[in-house]
């Protein structure tokens, strides 16, 4: 057994027919002010709206409303200069800040919950952090972009091999590759807009669950907080928490491409590859190895990433099969988003500064673009386009030819003319015109395609796209 306290602060708040006191153990797992003071600012703006809409239709009187705006600003101030004591037996941000309210202006203070509950106000302050957590990452994700577009601008032709499989496939850009990186992040903002407009809508005034029998007018409280419109059901408005799930559902998804570019980082500035040296700002040293130079910001990006759908699972798993309409479990919503759009944040961020950062090698690039036969396609649809042979056998004749040049040990434009025509008499020296690395990168000039002259386009496209 552990102590039972008498009665504590909150249940001052709520309590009035409570008798006993509370175990020391329902403090511990009930409190959420140690987190969710982080909305303190949204808690004060929805008591503000509350109040001023409470008094405009005659609930609240103007004296009362004049004290309760002055004394949430003085609360306020108090937070951000760091005098507030925030406390635990208090419960929550709002408990704590109606009852420092109350402490300042007395009964005033005591009249602002009328036609409110914190079922409502949670949902509301928890929507506005969210809407401004997402109007955040989409500066940053904006900023990432800037900064792949801009190094995809200078190496719109610089020549690399393309991979599948992380074998070498067919010669691109490297500001082709960078591009396709731009699309996924404009994705990225794509979701997170999508689940801010969705998000914009005003629970208060649903109070509880059910309404309430004051003559509220919710458009009022709405409209002061910037939402488009209140929420058209009081019980979804206490009960839903898709808000979150879509805002760690895009954040997830996000974190996964970071995670990818993240690896190509550490591949690419790996020894091995070489293609790029990332800068001594994002870079580590080893404390035994004095050569070292290791891409931890790129590791922690691709690893950090784990934490964010780990988030999304965790809510996920909390909502799933809760009854209508709020549940204590709900509370459990808060810091998995925090820690979400925290890491987010950060992620995203360095990303940005490696991408700005990392000098590229492009001679080394250009070296290995032709290793690996990453010409044969070119061969291949020599074949059908000069030599009018279908693409399925050209196919197998080039596969043929690269046997020989592997046998040989040589790269394909470097056996002789004599070698590729003992394995197909239609091919002539013109194939030579477009084995070359280059020229194989300057052909693809489809739609969409690797030629530096469509990446140069998508450049520009870009820029008015995301930027
Ligand atoms: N701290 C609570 C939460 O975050 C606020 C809502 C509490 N509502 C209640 N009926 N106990 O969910």
């Amino acid at each position: 057994m552990t102590e039972r306290s008498a009665k504590g602060a909150a249940t001052a708040m709520w309590g009035g027919h409570f008798e006993g006191g509370q175990d020391a153990l329902l403090e511990a797992i009930n409190a959420s002010i140690d987190f969710d003071r982080r909305f303190y600012a949204e808690d004060v703006a929805g008591s503000k709206a509350h109040c001023a809409m409470l008094v405009r239709q005659g609930i609240l009187s103007e004296d009362d409303g004049d004290a309760i705006r002055e004394g949430l600003d003085r609360v306020l101030a108090e937070i951000e200069a760091g005098d507030f004591r925030f406390d635990r037996a208090l419960e929550d941000i709002h408990l704590n800040i109606e009852s420092r309210l109350t402490d300042l202006i007395g009964d005033a203070g005591k009249r602002l919950h009328t036609a409110r509950s914190r079922n409502d106000q949670v949902a509301t302050d928890f929507r506005l952090w969210t809407r401004a957590a997402i109007d955040r990452l989409d500066g940053h994700l904006k900023a990432l972009q800037a900064a792949l577009i801009d190094r995809a601008d200078a190496h719109a032709g610089t020549v690399m091999p393309g991979f599948t499989h992380l074998q070498p496939a067919q010669p691109v850009t490297f500001g082709h590759h960078l591009l396709a990186y731009v699309e996924m992040i404009g994705r990225d903002r794509g979701r997170l807009t999508d689940a801010r407009r969705r998000l914009n809508e005003c629970p208060l005034g649903a109070a509880a669950l059910a309404g309430t029998s004051f003559p509220i007018d919710r458009a009022q409280t709405a409209e002061a907080l910037g939402f488009d419109r209140p929420m058209a059901n009081s019980m979804d408005a206490v009960s839903d928490r898709d808000f979150v799930l879509e805002t760690l559902a895009a954040g997830a998804i996000l974190a996964t491409h970071l995670s990818r570019l993240a690896e190509e980082m550490v591949v690419w500035s790996s020894a091995g590859f070489g293609f790029v040296k990332l800068s001594d700002a994002f870079t580590t040293g080893s404390s035994i190895m004095p050569q070292k130079r290791n891409p931890d910001a790129a590791e922690l990006v691709r690893g950090k990433c784990g934490r964010v759908i780990g988030s999304l699972i965790s809510l996920l798993v909390t909502m799933k099969g809760l009854s209508l309409a709020y549940s204590k479990d709900m509370q459990e919503d808060k810091e998995p988003l925090f820690d979400a759009v925290d890491t987010l944040e950060i992620t995203v961020r360095a990303m940005t500064g490696m991408v700005g950062d990392m000098a590229v090698n492009e001679e080394r690039m250009l070296a290995m673009a032709g290793v690996g036969y990453t010409n044969a396609t070119d061969l291949a649809d020599w074949l059908v386009r000069a030599a009018g042979v279908p693409f399925r056998e050209a196919h197998g004749i080039t596969g043929r030819v690269v046997r020989l040049a592997e046998k040989r040990g040589c790269a394909l434009d470097a056996l002789s003319v004599e070698d590729m025509r003992s394995v197909d008499p239609r091919i002539t020296g013109a194939v030579f015109d477009v084995l070359g690395v280059e020229q194989s990168v300057a052909s693809r000039t489809s739609l969409g395609g690797t030629a530096p002259e469509r990446v140069r386009e998508a450049v520009a496209t870009a820029r008015a796209r995301f930027l």
